[in-house]
């Protein structure tokens, strides 16, 4: 059911320090920030051979990020998003097995023009794991 690791999001407390880093000192391709204001966030693509980085920066007042840099002022990873064909499909399956899907429920619109879900991190190894269909 799950398929390609999409992408690992790390949350950052500078965007432009971070975007800067992985540009010049790590010799990647990176995009341009993207503000998301119904998720929150503003992020900044990394692009690797096999799987990309977002860079998080918490935007508006009441971001999901915000908390987590509040605990982690230097940063750390946020999240790992993992790939699946049908997210309807694989969205029953989890809770059917008891994972606990965040929010309502029903799939967002994600960074990616994708429909995306979060699943509960305490049922996932203290992972927060975000669902993308591809
Ligand atoms: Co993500």
């Amino acid at each position: 059911m799950i398929g390609r690791l999409n992408h690992v999001a790390i949350a950052v407390p500078d965007l432009d320090t971070a975007t800067a880093q992985y540009r010049d000192t790590l010799g990647c391709e990176v995009s341009e920030p993207q503000t998301l204001p119904e998720h929150g966030v503003t992020v900044v693509f990394v692009m690797l051979p096999n799987t990309k980085i977002e860079l998080l920066l918490p935007y508006g007042e009441d971001s999901p990020i915000a908390s987590y840099l509040a605990k982690n002022p230097a940063g750390g990873i946020h999240h790992v998003c993992y790939e699946v064909d049908d997210i309807l499909a694989a969205r029953d399956k989890l809770k059917a097995d008891g994972l606990r899907v965040l929010g309502s429920g029903e799939p967002k619109i994600g960074a990616h023009g994708k429909p995306v879900l979060f699943l509960h991190p305490k049922d996932m190894n203290g992972t927060l794991v975000e669902l993308e269909q591809v």
